[in-house]
């Protein structure tokens, strides 16, 4: 297989950007290591905690492990357990009451996605309270920039997927607006993230595919996004996005996630036992988060912030608990085999050099077979994991594509990460081929 680092994609270019940046993140990773919460919230500083959970993970093991370190450590804590899984602006507004009544001086999120993200919300609107749309992404919201630092917070994945552990980026659902979107400050990073994967033991298999793909998503998006030198230099540093396109150090993290999920997946759906591989996962959606929060991700989960924003009475499995939705793994993998087939003429190597990682078959293969080879892996393995064969099983149908095509449309900030620029038709196209694989 070729190496990770393909200096040739990054040469420099007359007016291109010469930098990326890497904002160092504190990250503790091993198996039993929450149980050091108490003594690493403390150090940050915190005396009076908001805790963070869903009501399911407040009611397993990791959740009494968390509550017993952070009161040994002699710290005062309050529980939010209100969290909603695919949190909407209602949820996060909650979260905002409670943090700004509680009067915290540190945020503890144990949970997945979900629940990191509305710790991370919280914190923002308790620090600096603002209307609503006030911080979120433009077109939907104003973008008005996070004045500066908000409180420590310490956040505990128990999902092995997001990566928002590491990432500035904060998701909901905009309900009456029909799509997803979010905020993203460098300062909603996580102050430190502790990562115990056996955290991950509960986990539904259902759950474990679900977010395996984002991870999947996340690491494959990165790697084949526009390199950081093809975009222009801004006129100055305070100007460089969040999202710099793929650069040698996203390349690391993006193509070993690829290898470990490859690798690792299906055995961590397959048997709860299988702690070797739900491990290895875990390792896989913190290198994949560090990976996409500072290269970016494009198409699939631009396409799925409309996919699941317009779908509110799907049930997958594993989710039983949670209010009916599209769960975020599932609204991404179902556009990606779709996009990297649209994508792939743009950057062949990346994506067979992914789809070698995922184990295809690749040696002789042309550059015009890339994107099939990759598009057919991934579809295989969705299939043997238990994801819906496309669009069409989680309800959508062809008169859906103009309402998905507006819902992408919105989600600029993504797009012009893509390695190929993608309008209307293309997406409409992209919808189309993504309403059924097998
Ligand atoms: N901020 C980011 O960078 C970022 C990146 C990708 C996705 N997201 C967002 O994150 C959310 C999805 O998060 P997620 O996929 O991690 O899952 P989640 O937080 O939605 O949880 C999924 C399900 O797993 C259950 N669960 C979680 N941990 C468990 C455990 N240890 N044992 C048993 N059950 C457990 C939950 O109760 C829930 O039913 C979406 O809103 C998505 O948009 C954010
Ligand atoms: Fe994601």
């Amino acid at each position: 297989m070729t190496a990770v680092h393909r200096p040739d994609d990054f040469a420099l270019r007359d007016g291109g950007e010469v930098a990326f940046t890497v904002a160092a993140q504190a990250i503790k990773f091993g198996a039993g290591c929450l149980s050091e919460l108490g003594e690493d919230a403390r150090a940050l500083g915190m005396r009076r905690v908001a805790l963070f959970m869903d009501r399911a993970v407040a009611a397993t093991e990791p959740a009494s492990v968390a509550r017993q370190a952070l009161a040994a450590a002699g710290l005062d804590v309050a529980e939010f357990d209100a969290v909603r899984i695919e949190p909407t602006d209602a949820t996060f507004l909650d979260a905002a009451t409670f943090a700004r009544d509680g009067d915290f001086d540190g945020f503890v999120s144990l949970g997945g996605g979900s629940t990191i993200d509305t710790a991370k919300a919280a914190n923002l609107f308790a620090t600096y309270p603002d209307d609503f749309l006030a911080y979120v992404n433009a077109p939907i919201g104003r973008a008005r920039p996070v004045p500066g630092p908000v409180r420590p917070h310490i956040a505990c994945p128990t999902t092995s997927g997001t990566g928002s552990e590491t990432t500035g980026v904060t998701v909901f659902d905009l309900v009456d607006a029909q799509v997803k979107t979010g905020i993203s400050s460098k300062h909603l990073k996580p102050t430190m993230a502790v990562v115990d994967p056996t955290t991950t033991h509960s986990l539904p298999a259902g759950v474990v595919a679900a977010t395996g793909f984002d991870v999947f998503t996340h690491a494959i998006e990165s790697y084949t996004a526009r390199t950081y030198t093809s975009r222009p230099r801004p006129p100055s540093p305070d100007q460089r996005p969040p999202y710099q396109g793929a650069n040698p150090y996203s390349d690391i993290g993006s193509m070993q996630a690829i290898r470990l999920a490859g690798r690792y997946l299906v055995r961590a759906v397959a048997d709860s036992a299988d702690h070797e591989a739900r491990h290895a996962l875990m390792f896989a959606a913190t290198l994949a988060g560090l990976a996409f929060g500072n290269a970016g991700v494009h198409i699939p989960h631009a396409m799925s912030y409309a996919v699941a924003g317009l779908n509110h009475t799907y049930r997958a499995r594993g989710y039983e608990a949670a209010e009916p939705m599209v769960p975020h793994g599932i609204s991404v993998v179902v556009n990606a085999p779709a996009a990297f087939r649209f994508t792939a003429e743009a950057a062949p190597g990346r994506h067979l050099e992914v789809a070698a990682a995922l184990g295809a078959e690749t040696a002789g293969a042309a550059d015009a077979d890339a994107g099939d080879i990759l598009a057919d892996r991934l579809a295989a393995m969705m299939r043997e994991t238990g994801i819906p064969s496309g669009l069409a099983e989680i309800g959508y149908g062809e008169a859906d594509i103009p309402a998905l095509v507006a819902g992408t449309m919105a989600q600029q900030r993504l797009l012009v990460i893509a390695p190929r620029a993608v309008g209307e038709q293309d997406l409409a196209d992209l919808f189309g081929a993504a309403m059924r694989y097998w």
